[in-house]
């Protein structure tokens, strides 16, 4: 496995790879749902490279871009365990070069889908998804992959990834890939480090929320607002759970809808402590 820093070093050694090649984006601190995605890549492709880049434009000034966890050498025995080509590993000054930056901002330019970028996540976290679709545009033009591979974990994130690339005509396939979880229900995610026994205990019910929404629906309710005082009921009644939101949506414009026909996607985030988690099902 191929490690690289700057932008000259990946743009020869992306040049070596055999095609098709796949390209996985993350943040590192690697679990199964990352992993699943580099098997994948291997599966569909003759070449694999991942970028491991915990990047500070989608973080909001509040957020835990800080202390958002690190573990580099781990991340690279894992890759490397994985049969990854190529890890990708950018300084700030490479992605974001100092001539470009102005007081208050990495660069001038960002790339924001508009609607989709700001309701839901985007809402709590405002300028997250323009952060995201940003770096992920950046990331697509440095690696050139074939193939792209993302997470269903992060709903809203592949379908903002998704619009972007048809509406700039970015040639690339996107593949999305199922949520690995814990056995106990719990999305696998990075963020889950933060969490204290006691709240790793209580934070599955957030699937568990979603899972008693989709009951209702399977049941025949279609009131999207029932569905949704059931899950917000549900989860009001852990004393470690301080709901963000959880609903009802479309799964193309990610709108409640006046009445549920499926498919729809329930979608929710919530607090733990320190620890903001996010998760999602499909109802088909
Ligand atoms: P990160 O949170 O590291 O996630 C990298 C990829 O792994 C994303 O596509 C995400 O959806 C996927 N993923 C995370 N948890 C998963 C799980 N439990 N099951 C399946 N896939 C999972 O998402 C990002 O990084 C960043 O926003 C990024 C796209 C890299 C842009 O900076």
């Amino acid at each position: 496995m191929k490690i690289v820093r700057s932008l000259s070093e990946l743009r020869s050694a992306v040049r070596e790879l055999p095609r098709p090649l796949g390209f996985v984006p993350t943040m590192g601190y690697f679990h199964e749902g990352h992993l699943s995605l580099m098997r994948a890549s291997r599966k569909e492709n003759r070449s694999t490279a991942v970028s491991l880049y915990v990047n500070p434009m989608q973080f909001g000034p509040q957020e835990d871009l800080t202390r958002y966890p690190r573990d580099e050498a781990r991340d690279r025995r894992l890759a490397e365990e994985e049969g990854v080509d190529l890890l990708f590993i950018p300084t700030d000054e490479e992605m974001y070069p100092p001539e470009g930056r102005i007081p208050g901002s990495l660069q001038r330019t960002r790339v924001q889908v508009e609607g989709l970028s700001s309701i839901w996540e985007g809402a709590s976290r405002p300028g997250h998804f323009d952060g995201v679709a940003t770096v992920v545009l950046k990331l697509f033009h440095l690696v050139q992959p074939d193939v792209a591979y993302f997470g269903q974990k992060d709903y809203q994130q592949a379908l903002v990834i998704r619009t972007l690339v048809r509406d700039l005509d970015v040639p690339v396939d996107i593949r999305v890939l199922p949520t690995v979880r814990e056995p106990d229900g719990l999305a696998m995610s990075s963020r889950n480090a933060y969490l204290s026994p006691e709240e790793r205990k209580a934070a599955p019910r957030l699937y568990q929320a979603l899972r008693l929404g989709e009951d209702l629906i399977r049941k025949g309710e279609r009131d999207p607002q029932a569905v949704i005082w059931q899950m917000e009921s549900f989860l009001s009644k852990e004393p470690l759970c301080r709901l963000d939101y959880v609903t009802v949506a479309d799964p193309e414009t990610l709108l409640v809808p006046a009445e549920i026909r499926l498919p729809v996607v329930l979608l929710g985030a919530a607090w733990f402590g320190q620890a903001r988690l996010i998760d999602n099902l499909i109802v088909r």
